[in-house]
């Protein structure tokens, strides 16, 4: 028998309950993710529309240590739990430069706008082959920091703001963003429990706040909270307590992507 087209039988996935388990819906509601309207920042993907686009795209930022793996981890397990596709992005992630953004930083060797081109160059690499190419597809994508933080990192450093937001005019305006807000005393904490370091970036030792390195992790951190609080302004992200339990950080975060992209309450 000729066959035109292929056919395929999608069972849509089921809205995510936030507290599992619980009793699945016997009537046949309309068992998917809403429609958010997609817009880039600026001038976006030349050729890829963000009506387009229908799968969602959700950010966790934080500093080192504020839990982001952790939190992204429980989502991907509750997101796929429910029948939905994911794909993780991350910062130096792409295939492109990610192994000489970390040489060059490993050496030190870059001016602060080649290093921020750099992770601009890295983050446009993923925006255009793996986040939009997922998105597409209709997966959810978790995006392990985003266009904030490099942001964030750059004005503490005296880059221009302006000139940024139009660098990262090639940004999804994600769907939901996240901000873990730690205090840097826990995050030193943190970090030390998991690998006993700091790491020299992390710590804003190329900005001389410190020749000690703890000193200059709070004050940098500290520096770094400022700048995501006043990003939240313009960006309007959901700023997490993230000194909290991580079961409680992610009944908050499950709540808040079941009512934005199901529309739950
Ligand atoms: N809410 C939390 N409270 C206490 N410790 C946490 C919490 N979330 C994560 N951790 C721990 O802190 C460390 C850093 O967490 P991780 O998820 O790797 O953070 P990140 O990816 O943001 O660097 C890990 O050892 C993790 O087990
Ligand atoms: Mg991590």
């Amino acid at each position: 028998m000729p066959r035109s087209k292929v056919t395929r039988t999608v069972s849509a996935p089921a809205p995510c309950s936030v507290d599992e388990p619980r009793p699945r819906p016997r009537a046949a509601r309309v068992p998917v993710p809403r429609r958010t309207p997609k817009r880039y920042y600026g001038h976006g993907v030349p050729g890829i529309p963000a009506d387009t686009l229908s799968g969602k795209l959700i950010v966790v930022e934080g500093a080192d240590g504020s839990g982001r793996s952790t939190q992204i981890a429980r989502l991907v397990a509750w997101l796929e739990s429910h029948g939905h596709g994911t794909v993780q992005v991350g910062l130096k992630r792409s295939s492109l430069v990610r192994e000489e953004l970390e040489r060059a930083q490993a050496g030190n060797i870059l001016s602060r706008t080649t290093l921020s081109l750099f992770y601009a160059t890295d983050f446009a690499d993923q925006i255009e082959n793996v986040i939009l190419p997922a998105l597409k597809a209709g997966f959810m994508v978790l995006a392990d920091r985003y266009i904030y933080t490099l942001m964030a990192r750059d004005i503490v450093r005296g880059i221009d703001e302006v000139w940024l937001r139009n660098l990262y005019g090639i940004a999804l305006a994600p769907d939901v963003v996240f901000y873990l807000e730690v205090s840097p005393e826990e995050l030193v904490q943190r970090n030390f429990a998991k690998s006993h370091a700091l790491d020299y970036w992390e710590s804003g030792m190329d900005l001389g706040l410190s020749r000690d390195m703890f000193d200059s992790f709070v004050q940098y951190q500290r520096l770094i909270i400022e700048q995501f609080r006043r990003l939240q302004r313009t960006y309007a992200f959901t700023i997490v307590n993230g000194d909290r339990s991580a079961d409680e950080i992610s009944r908050e975060l499950q709540q808040k992507i079941a009512t934005v992209l199901f529309g739950q309450r």
